[in-house]
């Protein structure tokens, strides 16, 4: 399906927009994955840009896990994906608690022999932004996700402090973190600390100061590049 079809379709639909949709679709038309985990889909505006370059490739499929409470959003995933006919390429499930809980039994499934056969070829995180849930997110991905395959981490500046005054976002009680914790952005952490530092990886990219990229390579660069072009 081509980009203009699905921009034009998801014009009003939260939270990706018509920018980050090309740069995912162009990403996927370029890579080629063959099976993507997405973390977070809301909406299923992001979902909906992956699957409709997957249909244009004519192959693919997209696993997409949110939360049990998102089922209700007007429009859902399940109805942008049938409205477009894209149903073949997203497999969508929820969770009462989190995504760490649907990776606990995808790695359960591919574990054979105590080794987890990597599935996923691409992994794209948009969801709390949290360093205990997606700290511990990308320990689990990483056991799924294929050599040469890429992680990518939306909102890499994003801080709880967005949202003091409410009582809670995504779960976490925000007057339950320290100062400390409100103000640092989670993602740029666990990027830092936890991605750049894994042996596993290397081809690091900060785009545009929001979209956090790595590949599962020991044989790229091991710098951070940052920059506001596509990688
Ligand atoms: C920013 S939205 C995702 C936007 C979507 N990727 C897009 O670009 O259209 C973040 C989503 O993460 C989900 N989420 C937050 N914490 C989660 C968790 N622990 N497990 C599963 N989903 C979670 C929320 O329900 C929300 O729908």
């Amino acid at each position: 399906m081509k980009f203009e079809a699905v921009r034009d379709h998801l014009k009003d639909v939260p939270y990706m927009g018509v920018d980050e949709g090309w740069e995912l679709y162009n990403f996927i038309i370029k890579n080629k994955p063959k099976t993507i985990l997405e973390l977070g889909h809301a909406h299923g505006a992001s979902s909906i840009f992956m699957a409709a370059a997957l249909d244009e490739l004519g192959a693919g499929v997209i696993e997409t896990v949110d939360l049990k409470a998102a089922e209700g959003r007007s429009p859902n995933l399940e109805a942008l994906a049938a409205e477009l006919g894209l149903k073949p390429h997203i497999k969508i499930s929820r969770e009462i608690n989190s995504y760490t809980w649907f990776l606990k039994k995808k790695i359960e499934e591919q574990t054979k022999e105590n080794f987890c056969n990597p599935i996923y070829d691409f992994c794209f995180v948009d969801g709390p932004k949290n360093w205990t849930i997606d700290g511990f997110a990308f320990f689990l991905t990483n056991k799924l996700l294929r050599e040469n395959g890429w992680i990518l981490f939306d909102d890499y500046k994003w801080t709880h402090s967005k949202h003091v005054g409410r009582e809670s976002t995504d779960g976490i009680t925000i007057r339950s973190l320290g100062e400390d914790e409100i103000n640092q952005a989670h993602i740029e952490l666990i990027f830092k600390l936890l991605v750049v530092q894994c042996e596993e990886y290397s081809n690091f990219v900060v785009q545009d100061n929001w979209w956090a990229w790595a590949q599962k390579t020991r044989t790229g660069s091991r710098k951070v590049r940052y920059t506001k072009k596509s990688i």
